[in-house]
């Protein structure tokens, strides 16, 4: 075995063997993986997209509540609203469809993505109210209402589509995602706890009242509509959330910080289908 480490170093170093490129998000996609399916061997990997109602983590009548609240959801009147946003055309005459590919449907699986133009993250949130003012409106507050509907409209129309993020071999991207990573690795808050100890090392426990998810799979039902909230909410106001949780101070959503964790997170469910909008309580 060294022998043969020591002559494929070799042979990078004359420059006859290519560096794998990005071999280190991709490891880091495996060990992910396979640290849940270790941990929940009775769970399948589509499974976890249903958070801590995921058959072989909640109880049996959580799932019962869970799928009865699915089959009548709240969210059903705010999606009709985001639609009717969407479709509705701005006072100049062009509509959110002008500004994303495909006309915005059906694409939500290849969100946030590294945009080589601006060197940046690019959310779905982002580019909602980036289309807004290009088309001379005002932006829209980010974490709930107008933008969660909207978001929750496209995102559904991406339903059954696997999340499909890529981490290009650049700079930017790969900083971009190592912050992300880092986010979810580092001890925070008062509680001096990081995303991990809970919602890895922990997932499938109880934290007080609350059984906690994995975090594989996270991103697939975003927005949510969480009974606590009473509507829709984006990812950065979960984390928001989570982050005070342990008592630190949360970020502003779309800042960096908070778009390369959602970058992070989504490259970690790679391959799982997108279920958006989902209920939560
Ligand atoms: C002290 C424990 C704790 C920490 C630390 C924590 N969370 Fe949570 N988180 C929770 C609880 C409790 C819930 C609600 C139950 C659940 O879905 O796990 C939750 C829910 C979530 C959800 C919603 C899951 C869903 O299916 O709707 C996401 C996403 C999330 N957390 C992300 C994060 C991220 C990212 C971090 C790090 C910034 C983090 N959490 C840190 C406790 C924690």
């Amino acid at each position: 075995m060294k022998k043969i480490a020591l002559l494929v170093t070799a042979l990078i170093a004359v420059g006859i063997l290519p560096i794998v490129a990005n071999a280190a998000p991709e490891d880091d996609l495996k060990a992910f993986r396979a640290y849940f399916k270790k941990r929940f061997p009775d769970t399948s990997f589509q499974e976890f997209t249903n958070g801590n109602y995921a058959v072989g983590i909640a109880s049996a009548d959580k799932r019962a509540q869970w799928e009865d609240a699915e089959e009548f959801p709240p969210y059903e009147l705010p999606l009709e609203k985001g639609q009717k946003l969407f479709e509705t055309p701005f006072a100049n005459g062009k509509t959110y469809a002008s500004c994303f590919k495909n006309g915005g449907i059906g694409i939500r699986q290849y969100y946030p993505y590294y945009d080589p133009n601006t060197k940046s993250i690019k959310t779905l949130e982002g580019e909602i109210n980036e289309c807004r003012v290009k088309n001379g409106e005002k932006p829209l507050k980010w974490k709930k209402g107008d933008i969660a509907a909207i978001s929750a409209y496209m995102a559904s129309t991406s339903r059954g589509k696997a999340i499909d993020i890529k981490v290009p071999d650049e700079p930017e991207a790969l900083a971009a995602y190592e912050r992300g990573k880092h986010h979810y690795y580092a001890k925070r808050g008062q509680l001096n706890m990081s995303c991990a100890d809970c919602h890895m090392y922990n997932s499938g426990s109880y934290i007080r009242a609350d059984l906690l998810s994995a975090s594989l799979g996270h991103p697939t039902g975003f927005p949510v509509y969480r009974a606590k909230w009473g509507s829709l909410g984006t990812m950065h106001r979960r984390f928001g959330g989570c982050n005070k949780q342990v008592r630190a101070k949360p970020y502003k959503a779309q800042s960096d910080e908070y778009k390369a964790l959602e970058y992070f997170l989504n490259y970690m469910s790679n391959g799982q289908k997108v279920n958006a909008p989902s209920y939560r309580q």
